[in-house]
């Protein structure tokens, strides 16, 4: 599966959002979280969309879980598949990876849990294609099936992205590979609140410029009203809300934790 049409940010990532994925956040708050939601992980069948480099769906994997990861980007896969290799114990048949467009690819049945952390909705920049996905998880959960959705604070984001300013941000990473990168990066905000980022990329190994990229990524920041009312449409009533994963109160300032269940 080549073709990736949802993807707010066409065939790959900015390296910001590779390394922020990849290096800078160690802990995975959302097992905890999906095991006490589950009752244990031991044979559930879990279903990531949008998985990333496998942060969560290996670690869901490895506490013994039946887990299906979709997601659209080559890279992040490639950064999944040394995740994998790095294990200690193999996770034998445990872990099934599809490269697609969470709109366009199937999904497995009879999924216990179907989860969308770290923001995954906010990839789908229009109605038609976050109902398509809802309506996709709906016919992959059994009955009773969670559906899990954390959404990223509109305020929070939309500051730290200076969606209002428009201006150009630098910055420049490095990593133990010897490789630096200089990054400018613009957000300025879209009609139905879609945020773009401009991205200018520069790759720097041993002083010298090895590649040069300029990316356009789109997100939203849906609310949670948006989309309750759309999953109603498919089947799903609330069960929780949370302010985070270690099920604090929604609050100001906080992301939100849906938690929603498929009708029997
Ligand atoms: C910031 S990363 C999050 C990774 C992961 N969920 C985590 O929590 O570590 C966002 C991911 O969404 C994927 N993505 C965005 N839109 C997508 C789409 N329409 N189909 C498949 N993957 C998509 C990107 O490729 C990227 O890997």
């Amino acid at each position: 599966m080549d073709r990736i049409e949802n993807i707010g940010y066409g065939e790959d990532l900015p390296y910001d959002v590779i390394r922020l994925t990849e290096f800078l956040r160690d802990g995975v708050p959302e097992v905890g979280f999906i095991e006490s939601t589950l009752g244990g992980l031991s044979g559930r069948r879990c279903l990531e969309l949008c998985s990333g480099t496998g942060r969560l769906a290996v670690r869901l994997a490895e506490g013994g879980g039946d887990v299906w990861a979709i997601d659209g980007s080559r890279t992040m896969m490639r950064f999944m598949r040394k995740r994998i290799d790095a294990l200690k114990s193999p996770l034998g048949d445990r872990l099934h990876v599809t490269r697609g467009d969470i709109c366009l690819v199937p999904y497995p049945p009879q999924m216990d849990i179907v989860i969308l952390a770290d923001g995954a909705l906010g990839y789908l920049l229009d109605a038609c294609s976050m109902e398509s996905v809802l309506r996709k998880c709906s016919h992959s959960l059994k009955r009773e099936g969670v559906l899990l959705a954390h959404l990223f604070n509109p305020q929070v984001r939309r500051r730290r992205d200076r969606a209002d300013q428009g201006v150009w941000t630098c910055s420049v990473y490095g990593d133990n590979s010897g490789l630096a990168v200089v990054q400018r990066r613009r957000t300025t905000a879209e009609a139905g609140g879609i945020l773009k980022t401009e991205y200018w990329e520069t790759f720097i190994a041993d002083g010298v410029t090895v590649r040069e990229t300029s990316r356009v990524m789109r997100y939203r920041l849906p609310k949670s009203e948006e989309v309750l009312e759309r999953a109603q449409h498919f089947g799903f009533r609330l069960t929780a809300t949370y302010g985070g994963f270690d099920m604090s109160p929604v609050g100001e300032g906080l992301d939100t934790i849906l938690v929603m269940k498929r009708d029997p």
